[in-house]
């Protein structure tokens, strides 16, 4: 038994013959704040719908809070397990208040889809916390079309929050965001990562040196490197397929 919530063993991915995973093993620790980094097509989404149940590897193995094997289970399954993910481009429901929306994620992953009302006590008090959090409280009630686009991805983060995942997926949660607004997502990040795991995908670097404490390197598929951020940052290969000389100084 390993103390990892995730677990990627020799995990390999094709498409038309092509490895997109290459007999991958990466692994997260409980409560850990993971960045992922990488060029464009190294595999990372590819990763997080292996960890999802949205792709089936082809050869390998990934192991979900220890007795969990995402390759058997259903994507709606692994939501009840505990895994959440946010993808790329916001999907919260426009027409719907930002308090509804938390409301239909509660839903989601409890089966029972009830907008206005019969929310248990314990559900109401789970929402009031992720407003606060994601500070939007002063927001609940007015239409979510018309959040900012920084709000739009917080309230989606929030979506996942009353969902009460113990591993939170988020692939490339600042892009398009102002840098005020990256802050407060690290912030939020950083708070929300105190009793969960997180697995953040990202391309912004100035983000990552703010926010990481450990970073992974995916290039064509496989681990390129792993470990603090400054030390990976460093890295001559790193450098080389990824940051570029531009990125080196701190
Ligand atoms: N469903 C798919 N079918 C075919 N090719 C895919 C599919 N998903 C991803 N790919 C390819 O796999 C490679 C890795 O993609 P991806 O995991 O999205 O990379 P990243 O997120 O690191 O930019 C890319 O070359 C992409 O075109
Ligand atoms: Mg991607």
């Amino acid at each position: 038994m390993s103390d990892c919530i995730l677990e990627v063993s020799g995990v390999t991915v094709s498409f038309d013959g092509f490895k997109v995973l290459d007999d991958l093993n990466f692994s997260i620790g409980y409560g850990e704040l993971r960045f992922l980094i990488g060029p464009n097509g190294a595999g990372k989404s590819t990763l997080l719908d292996i960890v999802t149940g949205k792709t089936q590897a082809d050869k390998g193995k990934v192991t979900f809070d220890q007795t969990v094997n995402c390759g058997r289970v259903s994507e709606h399954q692994l939501v009840r397990h505990g895994i959440g993910r946010k993808f790329q481009t916001p999907s919260v429901f426009g027409s719907l208040s930002v308090y509804e929306n938390l409301e239909a994620a509660i839903g989601f992953k409890t089966n029972v889809f009830k907008l206005g009302g019969r929310l248990s006590g314990q559900q109401r008090d789970k929402i009031d916390e992720t407003l606060e959090i994601t500070n939007l409280a002063e927001r609940q009630d007015i239409p979510s079309e018309t959040l900012s686009h920084g709000q739009k991805q917080w309230l989606e983060i929030g979506m996942l929050l009353v969902q009460e995942p113990k591993l939170m997926l988020l692939d490339e949660p600042v892009a398009g965001m102002t840098r005020r607004e990256r802050d407060h997502t690290g912030e939020l990040l950083q708070r929300i990562g105190k009793n969960r795991s997180i697995l953040v995908v990202e391309h912004d670097m100035v983000f990552v040196r703010q926010f990481a404490t450990t970073v992974t390197v995916l290039h064509m598929g496989k681990l390129l490197c792993e470990g603090p951020v400054e030390q990976v940052q460093a890295d001559p290969h790193v450098i080389e397929v990824y940051l570029g000389r531009g990125h080196q100084a701190a």
